[in-house]
């Protein structure tokens, strides 16, 4: 995600927010802006690239001002250039915003605009800057800006968080927020504001973190926390007593670890503006109804970790939309000759957009005029720009190399795209009411799972001497068994044999025996039966069971050596996704406990741009 700084106070505000902003560096950008105040003017400086391309401009424009913003930005919408850089002012230059996240309805927001009668001349492509003409409409009314900005905010639907100055109210910021991470700094005769906390610890350790449709009014003399409707809100300050390094992995020992904890957090930015009150779900920038109508056939086409998310796609398309649907490994596909048809659709899943095989993959596709659609988690990445469609994962900058928010964000995606054709195909029985709960209910169950940390160090106790691990499953879990598998291998360097539970008895069964463990995913209740034999054949061999299953179950705590228990979504789809994330902590424990490296794995890079 990208990095948001803000300062008021008697420093020189612009040396402030360009160190805070340097200290974010590590979550990834490719632009950074400053606007700050001076003399009753707003001066933007903005330039694409590094920090010190902008750097270079801020030099060379001394100021002396006391108040400013500062914005380094992950490109959401519209390419890495100085006019899509932010800040970004409104149409009467009364006011500077930054903003990180998305707003979902940005163009029909730009559309009310032209018909507002005012004259709306944008110059980027982003979302951010209609959000800063709806704010500027509002401040134009007279308001005070915390005013504009609660009742402009009520029209975004996405997620977000965004900082705003005016020319009319020297020494005042105001930031709301909405899923997207803020954190507001305490001083005496200062105050500040940023995306993260490592941005703040060379000048605080007294902080609040905002919270989700909460306003902050920051003025040297203190801050003021209101709901929407501008009522005041009670807040917690918290001691932040972390190092700086520390810090950027938010008080984690690994980025793998912050990763894997984030994940609820990243679930409510993937649903975020994308089920409207209604129930409805609402994915912008996909096919019309003509297209979901004639497709006839899915190819899912990824590497690694997003292939293994494009299984979980195979299961939803063909269970819920029965869509035929193949996954292919990028580097397989682009040489093996495809069947592919006019009426078949292409997904092309990756985090990073950049994976060559998946390119490569892409682009035969495209020379054969296929409809391509993006998954992606960096827009603005070469995937992302050569499909036809793209869909934002949010999952944020993942740091480790080893991607687990970034899977749990692209299986999310693939719900929501199922939802949304599922909806517009009427197809019964699979957008429901009961659906929808889940789903709205699904982050605060994923924050859940993390009370089984302890339990999963226990087992990690049990199996640390393992040096062959079976990871099995059937239905959706057989596929979320691939995931934990690479895991497994590699952060931890352990040999796995991954297959659906039922293909055991036809060769790796023979691999069994005694020090060989074997990882059940069973969180699909009419399967259990099926999974418990399974479970028996393993251990007539020496081999010991940990089993994955759910809250209410008690047929497989008596089968098993070892039970997890992950609490039910309602969905046997969402059950398998949540315990994707006991698998994580299962392997992140136990490459700890062999003293392996975790965030970059060796062999292994971030992003594969080679062949
Ligand atoms: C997953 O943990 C690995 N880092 C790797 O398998 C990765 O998923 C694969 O290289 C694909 O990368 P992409 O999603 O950026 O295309």
């Amino acid at each position: 995600m990208c990095g948001i700084a803000g300062y008021v106070g008697p420093r020189k505000a612009v040396e402030v927010v360009y160190d805070q902003l340097k200290r974010l560096e590590y979550r990834g950008y490719d632009s950074a802006g400053i606007a700050f105040l001076e003399e009753g003017n707003i001066s933007v400086l903005k330039r694409a690239g590094k920090l010190s391309v902008l750097g270079e401009v801020v030099d060379a424009n001394p100021d002396d001002s006391h108040m400013a913003i500062a914005h380094s930005r992950w490109a959401t919408h519209g390419a890495p250039t100085d006019l899509n850089a932010h800040p970004h002012m409104d149409q009467y230059e009364q006011i500077a915003l930054i903003h990180n996240g998305i707003i979902e309805n940005y163009l029909e927001l730009k559309d009310e605009l032209a018909h507002d009668g005012h004259d709306h001349q944008f110059f980027s492509e982003t979302d951010t800057e209609v959000a800063a003409h709806i704010i500027g409409e509002e401040y134009a009314t007279g308001v005070s800006l915390e005013v504009a900005v609660r009742q402009a905010v009520k029209r975004f639907r996405g997620a977000y968080s965004m900082v705003v100055i005016s020319k009319r109210e020297p020494g005042k910021i105001v930031a709301a927020r909405s899923a997207s991470p803020l954190v507001i700094g305490i001083g005496v005769g200062e105050n500040m504001l940023a995306s993260d906390i490592p941005a703040l610890l060379p000048y605080t350790r007294e902080m609040m973190i905002l919270d989700d449709d909460q306003v902050a009014i920051l003025t040297p003399e203190g801050i003021t926390i209101t709901d929407l409707n501008g009522k005041e809100v009670p807040y917690e300050i918290m001691h932040i007593d972390w190092d700086i390094a520390a810090a950027e992995k938010g008080g984690y020992d690994h980025f793998m670890l912050k990763e894997i904890h984030e994940q609820p957090e990243v679930m409510s930015r993937v649903l975020a503006g994308r089920i409207d009150e209604k129930g409805q779900v609402r994915l912008d920038n996909v096919y019309g109804e003509h297209v979901w109508n004639e497709i006839d056939r899915v190819s899912i086409i990824a590497c690694g970790t997003s292939y293994n998310a494009g299984l979980m796609g195979k299961y939803l398309f063909e269970k819920l939309l029965r869509l035929p649907t193949d996954v292919y490994y990028a580097s397989e596909f682009r040489y093996g000759d495809p069947i592919l048809s006019s009426r078949s659709l292409c997904i092309f899943i990756s985090q990073s957009g950049e994976t060559a095989d998946s390119l490569a993959a892409l682009k035969l596709c495209k020379s054969q005029r296929m409809r391509t659609l993006g998954i992606v988690n960096v827009v603005g990445s070469s995937i992302a720009r050569e499909c036809d469609r793209t869909i934002l994962t949010q999952a944020g900058p993942e740091i480790s190399v080893a991607s687990t928010k970034a899977y749990t964000a692209q299986v999310l995606s693939l719900i929501m795209l199922v939802l949304h054709i599922a909806q517009i195909k009427e197809t019964p029985g699979v957008r429901s009411e009961q659906v929808v709960r889940s789903l709205r209910n699904l982050p605060g169950i994923a924050q859940r799972v993390f009370e089984l940390e302890d339990q999963v160090k226990a087992v990690v106790q049990t199996c640390k001497d393992a040096n062959l691990f079976f990871f099995l499953g059937r239905g959706a879990d057989a596929y979320v068994s691939l995931e934990g598998a690479l895991k497994m291998k590699e952060i931890a360097y352990v040999p796995t044999q991954e297959i659906p539970a039922g293909e055991m008895k036809h060769g790796p069964l023979a691999l069994i025996t005694d020090g060989v463990f074997a990882i059940f995913g069973a969180t699909e209740e009419h399967l259990r039966d099926k999974v418990i034999s399974n479970i028996k054949e393993v251990q007539a061999r020496g081999g010991y069971v940990v089993a994955i299953t759910t809250e209410e179950d008690t047929s497989l705590e008596k089968a098993a050596d070892a039970t997890l228990k992950i609490p039910r979504t309602g969905q046997t789809y969402l059950d398998a996704l949540l315990s994707n994330i006991v698998l994580q902590l299962l392997a992140y424990y136990f490459a700890v406990a062999r003293g392996c490296e975790i965030d970059q794995p060796r062999n292994l890079a971030k992003s594969v741009t080679v062949e």
